[in-house]
């Protein structure tokens, strides 16, 4: 053999090992719908499938589009012209608002729409029916118009808590055409700062406060801060909408702003009964902007548009959320992430359900408050992540059978569910009497790409499903060579084809969305043919031979905390904004409750003292940049970082340390010493505190692999 082509063999060795890491764990057995839900579910022919077929591809997407009121029907399905910017229903033209609201005011105008669950207890609980909705989307669409001049294409972002005001001032933005772009109201001030400046937002939407666990927090503090930075990055905000969370009373210990800012209450009466137009819209205009953390860099502006993304948000809610109008449907996300508008506002309202809206902690003030508001407003669909289930779990074991409701379908998203959890939801949660959906998508794709049709194909635990309807999933490996279908070999989940739900593209940042999603696998960029562009999701993935998609987590750097993305990026970049810190590596360490959380490491400049001053500010600051969800579960003031002999940390090692699970070949690296270093004095301090985590065969995989895409 030439020493090229060993080479070569030894590259190719390498790749197919790490892209094809063979993972075991018990295969799960089937779980059967109850026949009470297939009876009534709304995809209960399996005929459905073969409507949906590959060779009906798009039009199969009529049926979807079909489910909305459209001002003007569209002319071309699908617009290959220009990839991988697809174009869905070309021609068409609608109006989110008017198929969320106004077309439900015609046929139920006395069915709420929303039910408001404030977090204290003894608040009322508030049901908005599809007439007042209407009311208050017009009002709120007449003061965005004409107090804060805001028209078609502007941006705005909103900072709202889990409050009825969040859904009727998206709606409000859709009625104009306003593209909103709502951040997580648990996110720094500084993080939302950042988002304005980058969608350049002129006005921001927030709230006084809200309950968190008992306490009603100061969030207007939070709007201040996101102006500076926006105005420390150029850009400047003229008005915030300052929401009161008791209409009347300020919550919040800063100072209004003169001229800048203004309490909704005291100039919504102004409005009063007026009455706006909905906008038609052509489809692929933008409905709104969600954030989302990436590998690298700031975060990406998902792009969404109206057309495509309501169609496959309503027909994803009808066949897989089971929604029917008479159903009382709960959400327990929040509607700062994506499974929130698409599965709290826009799929539920579009078909013209109830949803709710639950301000608070789940477990406050005891872990039987989902339940109690379960009964008491008689939901029938439940909905939420792993993280939660867990956590109910454990501070609440046998709460759900005190509690007098049945719910026939219940999802789950986020991340990956354990087995185990999946099935005390199945059993204690879902009382045996409920379908479960394992949904696997992502903020980018605007629906669910992978799940099971809940009347019609089995469950399995820990299994999304197959690709959904018009979805067509393929496992690639890093060669771009498919991992035989049904082989339970992991690699990269990849999407064949467009949907009308994908994003348009990033916000302001078109080279990146190509890069990061099409690029590592495309055939040929000068290509218009579909077939030659597939998504690349950036998760790990096996299949059985069922045919059903296991979702192993991301192989990018990002970590996923409690449902939440986080990219070690900004963590790291958060961290070296202390002074004393010079490096800064982010892993994530498998947890109990949270599924993931973050550790740091960092090293610290020439001179300076390892003290826990430092490791709190650490902490603290990436509190400040990111919010709470990102807090560090330790922060390790480290010597050196493990570095490669090109200098790029190996995070991978740290990663190995954190999780007590094999760091790997250390050879290769220009201090493998300080390895071992770390290793005692982190193994010594967790083993000290209790933390001391068992790895089961999956995680230590997906420990290993992390960093592995760098
Ligand atoms: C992970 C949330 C396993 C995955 C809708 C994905 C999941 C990231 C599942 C997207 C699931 C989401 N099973 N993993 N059912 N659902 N994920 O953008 O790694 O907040 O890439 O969207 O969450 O998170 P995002």
């Amino acid at each position: 053999m030439s020493a090229e082509s060993t080479q070569s063999a030894e590259a190719e060795e390498l790749q197919v090992s790490e892209a094809q890491i063979a993972v075991h764990w018990k295969e799960e057995s089937h779980y059967y719908p109850p026949p009470q839900f297939i009876g009534q579910a709304n995809a209960s022919d399996p005929s459905i499938r073969d409507r949906f077929s590959e060779d009906k591809f798009p039009e199969c997407f009529k049926e979807y589009a079909d489910l909305l009121t459209w001002d003007q029907y569209w002319h071309t399905t699908l617009d290959t012209s220009n990839p991988p910017f697809w174009r869905w229903f070309v021609g068409g033209k609608l109006n989110a608002s008017f198929n969320c609201v106004d077309r439900h005011v015609r046929t139920r105008p006395n069915q709420a729409a929303l039910i408001f669950v404030p977090e204290p207890e003894d608040e009322e609980t508030q049901a908005i029916t599809y007439r007042e909705l209407y009311r208050r989307v017009n009002e709120t669409a007449a003061m965005l118009r004409d107090y804060a001049g805001l028209k078609a294409g502007d941006r705005v972002t909103l900072h709202m808590p889990m409050v009825p005001e969040l859904p009727v001032v998206m709606l409000a933005c859709a009625r104009l055409g306003v593209i909103h772009s709502q951040v997580f109201a648990g996110f720094s001030g500084a993080a939302c700062g950042g988002r304005i400046s980058d969608s350049q937002s002129s006005v921001l939407i927030t709230m006084d406060g809200y309950y968190r666990s008992g306490t009603l927090l100061d969030h207007k503090v939070k709007a201040d801060e996101a102006v500076a930075r926006a105005k420390e990055e150029g850009h400047e905000v003229d008005k915030v909408l300052v929401y009161r969370r008791h209409p009347g009373q300020y919550a919040s210990q800063t100072p209004m702003v003169e001229g800048r800012d203004v309490f909704v209450d005291e100039i919504m009466p102004q409005f009063r009964d007026k009455l706006v137009d909905p906008v038609s819209l052509p489809a692929e205009a933008p409905l709104f902007i969600m954030y989302s953390s990436g590998t690298t860099g700031r975060p990406k502006g998902c792009q969404h548009s109206i057309g495509g993304y309501l169609a496959y948000v309503t027909g994803t809610s009808k066949y897989y959320q089971d929604i029917h109008p008479e159903d009382t449907y709960w959400c327990a996300a929040d509607i700062g992430w994506i499974t929130g508008h698409s599965y709290i506002v826009y799929g539920p309202l579009s078909l013209g359900t109830t949803s709710v809206v639950y301000e608070g902690v789940p477990t406050y003030p005891d872990p039987g408050r989902p339940w109690r508001i379960a009964e008491r407003l008689g939901v029938n669909i439940f909905h939420t992540a792993p993280t939660t289930i867990r956590m109910l779990r454990k501070v609440g074991p046998t709460e759900p059978k005190k509690y007098d409701y049945h719910f026939k379908h219940m999802t789950t998203v986020g991340e990956p569910i354990e087995p185990d959890v999946w099935r005390w939801y199945y059993e204690v949660v879902g009382k045996g009497e409920a379908v479960i959906v394992d949904t696997w998508w992502q903020t980018e794709n605007g629906g669910f790409l992978c799940s099971t049709l809940p009347g019609l194909e089995p469950m399995k635990p820990g299994s999304a499903g197959p690709g959904v309807l018009g979805i067509y999933p393929v496992i690639y490996d890093e060669n771009g060579e498919e991992v035989p279908k049904g082989s339970g070999r992991a690699g990269n989940i990849c999407i064949r084809n467009p949907w009308p739900g994908i994003f348009q593209t990033i916000w302001g940042d078109p080279d990146r969305f190509v890069q990061t999603y099409y690029e590592k696998y495309n055939k040929d960029p000068k290509s218009t043919d579909w077939h030659d562009w597939p998504y690349f999701a950036n998760d790990g993935a096996t299949q059985a031979p069922d045919g059903y998609y296991r979702i192993l987590g991301r192989v990018d750097d990002v970590i996923n905390v409690a449902g939440h993305r986080l990219g070690t990026k900004e963590l790291e970049s958060a961290a070296i904004l202390v002074d004393e810190v010079a490096e800064a590596a982010a892993v994530p360490v498998v947890d109990e409750l949270r599924g993931r959380a973050v550790e740091m490491y960092i090293s610290l400049k020439p001179g300076v003292a390892a003290t826990p001053e430092v490791e709190e500010k650490v902490a603290k600051i990436i509190e400040t940049e990111i919010g709470k969800v990102a807090r560090p579960k330790n922060v390790w003031i480290v010597p050196d970082m493990p570095k490669t002999r090109s200098g790029k940390i190996m995070r991978r090692v740290i990663a190995g340390i954190s999780n007590f699970t094999d760091v790997g070949d250390i050879t290769t690296l220009a201090n493998p010493e300080v390895v071992e270093e770390i290793r005692v004095h982190v193994h010594e301090v967790k083993q000290a505190k209790g933390e001391v985590a068992k790895l089961s065969e999956k995680e230590a995989e997906e420990i290993k692999a992390f960093g592995q895409a760098e």
